[in-house]
């Protein structure tokens, strides 16, 4: 009898974690991943779109951040939740390289570091983790990801466990105090084969952010060039991933001259771009102006890649999440602008809402992580909504409705899109919705299907659906540093508006706000971005037909 009914209880365990095992295996890409062109497929060549956070575990403790706040499982989940399909996930070469580190229960580097509370917190968190070595911990924060379909990108962010980044922090470049290339050829290796087994870690950025006053370009293809062949060779499985100089902001020096390796269709570039490091004056000067030039600056520092068919990660970028820093406001929504254009794959620093010990500060808050200080909710809950449309592909191979392309036009300040509703005109709603546009080489904006068009009235008047395209309040043209107001100077009394989305969401034509010179004035509401989108259309199909029959038709009335 014991025996009879305790297999049928282990068939009801499996029964009742069917489901979740399933649907967490259902979500995953079909692995491994690899590239083609500037996009990163999965193993039918069907575009995988990396929307990632970046999970710091490099820091002194050589452990995951947030252990001592929330469980593993949890943290992971919430990542999930969040919408992101993979976490950059970093680690200091150290660990592979020192055992002694590397065997350290995670306990006594919490300890050794006279963090008693953290020890306490993992305790009622993670009690599991606890008396893990380090190394072990690493394996299973990379497992509780695994449970939640997050892939992982795994990170070599410094050679010595600390904080990063400084010029003078002895890691910035091969040759520094603490960058032996061979310590980092072996950490690599390590890492490879140690993982390659682990199907959700999908890639390896080889490190992180070179910089520094050794930093040198011929060293530079030398070491990268060797750290993708050491990692390829212990694991073909995962893309490797190049970082640039100067803090990862320039890839310049790939324009006339690429890498070369032994194999292809693995290669991916990363650059990061932040609001303070981007050359731009984002709080004293026109915030079209700022846009337009650093925009600028970052295709020459690395987009062009794009275009020459390589895949460029960004890596990393992050902001204030308190929304009070104005800079950092300005420059979010111009980069999320760039993100949706050229449909990129990115990392979002941070996930932490805060470090056991960051730069000497225990309990150090992170005023750019999603979470909050104690990892119990969102920072800011309208970011994640926000990002919400850029965490899903516009464009690439394998899409569900690839063989068509039309536009859509993206505002970066909601993170929506126009679409056309039904008596209410036209209004902000989610990209996955929406209507096929198309931005015409004559600078009309056609509802495709209808063949009806975009067209100005007046001044602070709804924008209106028109049949007659060849009016001239229907040429829409890009206009201001930033390009991103789209502007008629044709409405009835002649004067120049702009599409503007009013806070409710109804797109009007106004005045147009701040074009130049202005430094104080805010011209977010009126951003918008013409993008190229083969996304299926998953709604909107009536909404499609209904302007030609009219609100009012007998036809509608009567049903
Ligand atoms: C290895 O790590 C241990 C523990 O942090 C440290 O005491 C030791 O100095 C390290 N060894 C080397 C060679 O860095
Ligand atoms: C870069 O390194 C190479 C090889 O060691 C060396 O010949 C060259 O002088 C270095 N360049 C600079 C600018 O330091
Ligand atoms: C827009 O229409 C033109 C002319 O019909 C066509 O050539 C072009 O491919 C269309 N573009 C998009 C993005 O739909």
């Amino acid at each position: 009898m014991a025996s009879s009914s305790s297999p049928t209880r282990l068939l009801l365990g499996l029964l009742l974690l069917l489901p979740f095992a399933a649907s967490a295996s259902a979500s995953f890409p079909s692995l491994p991943l690899s590239t083609s062109s500037r996009w990163v497929v999965d193993s039918n060549g069907h575009r995988v779109k990396l929307a990632c956070a970046n999970w710091a575990s490099h820091l002194e403790p050589v452990a995951a951040e947030g252990l001592a706040r929330r469980g593993v499982d949890d943290i992971a989940a919430r990542v999930a939740a969040m919408g992101f399909n993979c976490v950059r996930l970093t680690w200091p070469t150290y660990l592979a390289t020192n055992s002694t580190l590397a065997n350290l229960p995670l306990r006594w580097s919490l300890e050794r570091l006279g963090m008693r509370e953290s020890v306490a917190g993992v305790r009622v968190n993670n009690p599991g983790l606890l008396d893990l070595p380090l190394i072990d911990v690493f394996k299973e924060v990379v497992s509780a990801l695994a449970r939640n379909s997050i892939m992982v990108v795994l990170d070599n962010q410094m050679t010595t466990p600390g904080w990063c980044c400084s010029r003078t922090d002895g890691n910035g470049f091969f040759g520094d105090k603490y960058f032996d290339p061979e310590e980092w050829l072996n950490g690599l290796s390590t890492m490879a084969t140690m993982f390659r087994n682990t199907k959700n870690v999908v890639a390896m950025s080889l490190r992180n952010e070179l910089r520094g006053p050794y930093q040198n370009v011929s060293l530079w293809y030398r070491y990268m060039q060797q750290g993708a062949e050491v990692v390829h060779e212990a694991n073909p499985g995962v893309l490797v991933i190049l970082s640039g100089l100067d803090f990862d902001n320039t890839l310049s020096f790939l324009f006339s001259n690429p890498v070369h390796l032994s194999f292809t269709g693995k290669l991916v570039f990363e650059q990061h771009w932040y609001g303070f490091s981007d050359g731009g004056n984002w709080e004293s000067q026109n915030q079209n102006d700022v846009c337009g030039m650093v925009v600028g600056f970052i295709k020459m520092k690395g987009l062009f890649l794009l275009q020459q068919g390589w895949p460029l990660f960004f890596s990393e970028f992050g902001f204030d999440m308190s929304g009070t820093h104005i800079g950092d406001n300005r420059y979010l929504t111009c980069f999320l602008s760039v993100a949706a254009e050229m449909d990129l794959d990115w990392a979002i620093w941070a996930l932490q809402g805060s470090y056991y010990i960051r730069e000497g500060t225990l309990a150090y808050d992170e005023s750019y992580g999603l979470l909050s200080w104690d990892w119990c909710t969102a920072r800011n809950p309208s970011f994640i909504k926000r990002i919400n449309a850029l965490q899903s592909a516009f464009q690439g191979p394998g899409l569900p409705n690839s063989q068509e392309t039309y536009n859509v036009i993206f505002h970066p300040l909601s993170g929506l899109c126009v679409l056309v509703k039904y008596l209410k005109g036209l209004e902000l709603g989610s990209c996955g919705e929406s209507n096929a546009w198309n931005y015409t080489s004559g600078h009309e904006l056609v509802l495709k299907a209808t063949g009806q068009c975009l067209q100005a009235e007046s001044v602070g008047e709804i924008a209106k659906l028109g049949t007659d395209c060849s009016k001239s309040n229907s040429r829409w043209q890009l206009i201001s540093n930033s390009g991103m107001h789209i502007s008629t100077e044709h409405t009835k009394d002649g004067t120049r508006v702009c599409l503007d989305a009013s806070p409710d969401g109804a797109i009007t034509t106004n005045l147009c706000k701040c074009l130049t010179a202005d430094p104080k004035c805010n011209p977010e509401s009126q951003w918008f971005k013409i993008i190229l989108s083969s996304k299926g259309i998953t709604g909107g199909t009536s909404i499609l037909q209904v302007p030609s029959l009219g609100p009012w038709s007998p036809a509608s009335s009567s049903s």
